[in-house]
């Protein structure tokens, strides 16, 4: 058994909803591996670790590959699903995926892919989605993903990337969205870095970034989805985010936001989502939203909350009636007196009584209320 060869699903019988393996074309890939046998139909040379099953009409991945195989050489043209997960592959070669024209889907994942070659992905014409996850990667290669034009959806997760360069992403102008999840390293998003992308939906989520990618974002008019929950930005200040017309969910869940400046997000017109909890927010105050009343469900549970007059929009009184507090209700850490009381819990005469804003204290013992 070829273990550890080809991605486990697809070594599942013909009739796997998995994959259509028919024929066609060629697929080869460079593998390192460590079998003695030769799948029946196909052709192994000790050699050259090398295994052939072109024009053999196969209809599933062959079983009994060669551990050791080094190039594996398919051709099945009308492939619409691959997962070449858990392998040992190291290198995407040159025309690797040549002539799957009808190729849909493609999972790269947890192998130790260092490189892929400039032509690596030409021929694959009609790849939708790929996905390239838990490999040595070190940089994003650029112009190996130019040729993926019908490409919709990328994802890259848990790779050791510490940079995006500009103009990181090119002529992937059908990419509507973009995943960069897991990369520990990545601690900045330069302002060209997305540039020519035209995205709806981006998600940077589980990095060390900690200053908000405003600049980054402005080239992406039309998003519409925004997740970069686990990060490490603490304040988002006014003006940061320009306008984003269309941005309908905004989330930046466990991030250690400190404080969101009012009128952070005036450019946000259409904004029905905000996640903020699990951060260190004190407050949140409806001066940071453009159109507060566009905004249906926010969460804010998580936060030392300093329920004063600044939460009293947040109130079941006073909020807007569409706006629904979802997630872990929100409770307040001070002042004293409703430590522990959830937004929901308060109710006259609490709210006279406590959630009053102090002025700041000039001197000593000069303070009013
Ligand atoms: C590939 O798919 C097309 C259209 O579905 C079909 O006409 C053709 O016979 C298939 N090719 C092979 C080699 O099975
Ligand atoms: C990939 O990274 C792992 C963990 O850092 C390392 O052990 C392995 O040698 C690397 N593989 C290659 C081909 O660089
Ligand atoms: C994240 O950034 C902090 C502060 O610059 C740094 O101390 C830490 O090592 C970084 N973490 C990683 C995984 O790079
Ligand atoms: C960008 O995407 C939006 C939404 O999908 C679309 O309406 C717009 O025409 C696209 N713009 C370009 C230049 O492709
Ligand atoms: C946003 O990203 C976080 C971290 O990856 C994830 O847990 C969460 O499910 C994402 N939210 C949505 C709505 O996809």
């Amino acid at each position: 058994m070829a273990e550890g060869m080809m991605g486990k699903k697809d070594m599942n019988p013909p009739a796997s909803h998995h994959c259509h393996l028919l024929l066609g074309g060629a697929l080869l890939l460079l593998l390192v591996s460590s079998g003695l046998s030769c799948p029946a139909r196909c052709e192994c040379s000790a050699q050259s670790k090398s295994v052939s099953c072109h024009r053999k009409r196969l209809a599933s991945i062959p079983e009994g590959i060669p551990i050791e195989s080094r190039v594996l050489d398919l051709s099945l043209t009308n492939l619409t699903r691959l997962d070449l997960s858990h392998n040992r592959l190291v290198v995407l070669l040159d025309h690797a995926f040549q002539d799957l024209r009808r190729l849909s889907s493609l999972e790269v994942g947890d192998n130790e892919l260092v490189f892929v070659s400039q032509r690596a992905f030409t021929g694959l014409l009609g790849l939708q989605s790929l996905t390239l996850e838990r490999s040595n990667l070190t940089v994003i290669p650029t112009d190996a993903l130019a040729h993926l034009h019908s490409l919709v959806e990328l994802r890259m997760r848990h790779l050791s990337i510490s940079f995006l360069k500009p103009f990181s992403f090119k002529r992937l102008s059908r990419l509507r969205h973009l995943e960069i999840d897991y990369w520990p390293w990545l601690d900045t998003l330069p302002p060209l870095s997305l540039h020519g992308l035209n995205l709806t939906s981006l998600y940077i989520t589980n990095t060390n970034l900690s200053a908000f990618p405003g600049a980054a974002l402005r080239s992406l008019p039309y998003l519409t989805h925004l997740n970069l929950s686990f990060c490490r930005i603490r304040h988002i200040q006014q003006g940061e985010l320009g306008e984003l017309p269309y941005l309908l969910e905004l989330r930046l869940q466990g991030s250690q936001l400190l404080s969101v400046e009012p009128f952070a997000f005036t450019g946000l017109k259409s904004l029905q989502l905000l996640d903020v909890s699990h951060n260190r927010l004190d407050s949140l105050e409806r001066e940071v939203f453009g159109s507060p009343d566009s905004l249906q469900r926010l969460c804010l549970g998580g936060n030392p909350l300093v329920c004063d007059c600044r939460m009293l929009w947040l109130l079941n009184s006073h909020k807007p009636p569409s706006l629904h507090i979802l997630d872990v209700q929100p409770e307040c850490s001070a002042p004293e007196h409703l430590h522990g009381k959830s937004l929901r819990e308060l109710r006259e005469p609490l709210v006279s009584r406590y959630m009053t804003c102090t002025k700041p204290r000039i001197g000593p013992n000069t303070h009013s209320s």
